[in-house]
């Protein structure tokens, strides 16, 4: 899939113009040398967003945006994904779906609420494929409760898939490529709550705002690791999850997506394939050297204006 397209040859004959003709002896101290371009191989790199030979694993992959990241990943030449999810059977539909693409793929049934669950996920991943180069943290819930309303049952249960889970599968891998002394990427699926969140949506907005800083903080530690680790603050979108949320568990009746849909600046919610080709780029090494992101991935707010 292209993002960007650059002409190679446009420009490099510009950027020779440019220092040999206009730029200033301080812009020219500035400007890399063409063994500096060659040597990081920056003019030859097409921005084209490719998972070429790297292994991922993605959490939630079942359905919603783990699914169509882990699609993603394999339509961009991903080597292999491990997908994880609690609910083994919904495998039966994605696992196929991978293999048609030309990836290799395997599962690893976990509920995530179980402590020892991310070393294990981790340790089949490697035995599985000899490594691990990538990670997003997808899986969530997103059960509403206020401050005034929730009980520590749910509170220890959001906690635990959404912040514990997500910290500790991020520890496995960081431990893994330091290990190997290879370089690697991490991106947790955040949310736009995490900047404040509606009333009901307390609980569940501090524990992505509880991961916003774990990401920023593992991006800082391993920078020179060279592991990079960038989150995103997703918006409104339309999952199976978020369809069950909205129509059942909140009682908004079937005719809920058309009314939020018709609310939205592009008249519809964010879409799951839309997240997947952020998250690829993010994943892929089109985003070098980026790390310590958290792109809001919204539409109808936007931080900070009113
Ligand atoms: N849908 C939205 O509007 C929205 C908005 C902001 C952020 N997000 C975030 O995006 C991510 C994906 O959400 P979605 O809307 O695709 O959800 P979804 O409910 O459609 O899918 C979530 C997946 O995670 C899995 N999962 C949940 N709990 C688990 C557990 N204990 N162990 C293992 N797997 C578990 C589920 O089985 C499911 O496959 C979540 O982190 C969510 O918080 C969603």
């Amino acid at each position: 899939m292209l993002i960007w397209k650059h002409s190679n040859n446009s420009l490099a004959k510009s950027q020779n113009r440019r220092s040999t003709n206009q730029l200033s002896s301080r812009a020219r101290s500035l400007t890399h040398s063409r063994s500096t371009l060659d040597f990081f191989n920056i003019q030859k790199t097409k921005m084209q967003v490719r998972v070429d030979d790297k292994v991922l694993l993605v959490t939630g992959a079942t359905q919603g945006v783990g699914r169509a990241v882990a699609l993603e990943a394999a339509r961009s030449g991903a080597a292999a994904i491990v997908l994880t999810d609690r609910n083994a059977k919904g495998r039966e539909e994605v696992v196929p779906e991978i293999l048609k693409l030309g990836a290799k793929t395997a599962f690893v049934a976990a509920d995530l609420e179980d402590q020892d669950a991310p070393s294990r996920i981790i340790s089949a991943a490697i035995e599985q494929f000899g490594r691990l180069d990538g990670l997003v943290n997808a899986a969530g819930l997103s059960e509403r409760a206020s401050v005034a309303e929730a009980d520590t049952y749910l509170f220890d249960h959001l906690f635990a898939v959404n912040t514990r889970a997500p910290m500790f599968l991020m520890q496995g891998l960081i431990r893994h490529l330091k290990e190997r002394k290879a370089p690697g990427s991490i991106v947790n699926i955040l949310s736009f709550q995490a900047h404040g969140a509606s009333i009901n949506l307390a609980v569940y907005g501090a524990t992505k705002a509880a991961m916003s800083l774990l990401t920023k903080n593992a991006a800082f530690a391993h920078r020179k690791d060279r592991i990079r680790i960038c989150g995103i603050n997703l918006g409104w979108t339309d999952t199976p999850g978020e369809r069950e949320m909205q129509a059942i568990k909140l009682g908004k009746g079937e005719s809920w997506l058309a009314e939020a849909e018709s609310r939205m600046p592009w008249g519809r919610l964010i879409q799951p394939e839309d997240v997947a080709r952020l998250t690829l780029f993010l994943l892929s090494d089109a985003s070098i050297p980026m790390t310590g992101a958290l792109i809001d991935q919204e539409q109808s707010s936007v931080l900070g204006v009113s």
